[in-house]
């Protein structure tokens, strides 16, 4: 909700001052279906928004490869303070001396600080910011020497790393980005050694979960990790690949809301999303369970954690043949479910063949 408003607001802002636009756009981060098209290029991380350009005509990019100079740079960044900043100066610099990089960010994700964060950099304002649909919109141009502005030390805050204490790849804006979560940490301790064969991790982040299937359970035979912000794969096939197994991960850039393919699975794990924005969503969650549900061979079973308060056991007793909750403890509980139920498949339309017909 807060990106489409946000999206909202800068197509708003860019109707009342359309003179200081000009030329090709960026669309970064932007939700599809909110503004012009024509000669742009679009850019976003997360790949149900991706789906949503490519239905509306662009073929959206999921990772910042450098763009051509662009004139015009329209964004909504993360919501992650470093990761906004670093996203608000890649725009700045990818738009150049001459053009205008047009940022938008909802209220709720700290536009009012960003508006007196902005006063810490050198950065040309060539407009007043705009207000709107909860939003603020800022008109940014770079302003002098890139080196030394303060930008520069925004880009780099961004940026993926290392990140102590683990010492995992990771990068702002990721899920838990600088730590392991407490409720993936309790299911990792739940996971039984002996867990075996193929295993899907749906809603990976940086690689915590597959991490731990790959330490603790040598029987697994192959594991497919699927994530839907893009950013997120390359931190998670650098600290898989630092587990000395013989299993090769496989990731992929995937909304699971929409099915994890035609694959089936022995086992899947996930600690799934619980909120968009600042409240807490559980439809999301429950999307998850369908997905896991459908993605798992008929003996297959599913390991999960979930915030405490969260009602996923009615759907998992309408879709498992099993279920049990394994453990509680810190606000979030492990369930564990198995052989997903023939009401759990996704239908297949099967159209009869005439005789004699091939
Ligand atoms: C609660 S986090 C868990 C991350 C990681 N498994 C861990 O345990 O640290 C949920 C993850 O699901 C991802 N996610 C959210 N919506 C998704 C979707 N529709 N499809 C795939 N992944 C999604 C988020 O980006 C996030 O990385």
């Amino acid at each position: 909700m807060s990106r489409l408003q946000a999206s909202q607001a800068l197509n708003y802002a860019l109707e009342t001052m359309p003179e200081l636009v000009a030329g090709r756009r960026l669309l970064w981060n932007l939700t599809p279906g909110t503004g012009r098209t024509e000669g742009a290029r679009a850019l976003c991380w997360d790949r149900g928004l991706a789906s949503g350009w490519e239905e509306a005509g662009l073929k959206p990019e999921g990772l910042p490869n450098e763009p051509a100079c662009f004139p015009t740079v329209l964004l909504v960044p993360d919501r992650q303070r470093e990761c906004q900043e670093a996203e608000l100066a890649r725009a700045v610099r990818w738009a150049g001396s001459e053009g205008v990089a047009v940022v938008s960010v909802p209220n709720l994700w700290g536009a009012k600080r960003l508006a007196k964060r902005l006063q810490e950099v050198r950065v040309e304002e060539v407009a007043a910011a705009v207000t709107k649909h909860h939003s603020r919109v800022f008109f940014l141009r770079q302003n002098g020497p890139w080196e030394g502005s303060g930008l520069d030390a925004w880009e780099k805050g961004g940026e993926m790393r290392r990140q102590p204490p683990l010492d995992h790849w990771t990068q702002p804006g990721l899920f838990s980005w600088d730590r392991v979560d407490e409720g993936s940490a309790l299911l990792a301790d739940h996971l039984p050694e002996t867990l075996a064969g193929q295993v899907a991790d749906l809603g990976c982040g940086w690689g915590f979960l597959s991490l731990e299937v790959l330490r603790r359970c040598p029987a697994v035979d192959s594991l497919d990790a699927f994530e839907a912000d893009a950013r997120a794969l390359e931190p998670a096939r650098r600290n898989l690949g630092k587990v000395l197994v013989p299993v090769r991960p496989k990731l992929h850039w995937a909304d699971v809301t929409a099915g994890v393919g035609l694959r089936r699975f022995d086992q899947v794990v996930m600690n799934p999303p619980f909120h968009e924005g600042r409240e807490a969503d559980p439809s999301l969650g429950l999307r998850f369970i369908s997905a896991a549900a459908a993605a798992l061979k008929d003996e297959g079973s599913l390991w999960m954690v979930a915030n405490r308060q969260l009602p996923y056991e009615p759907l998992l007793e309408a879709l498992f043949g099993e279920w049990r909750q394994v453990a509680v403890a810190r606000g979030f509980k492990v369930l564990h479910a198995c052989h997903p139920l023939p009401s759990s498949r996704p239908r297949v339309a099967f159209r009869r063949r005439k005789k004699g017909r091939r």
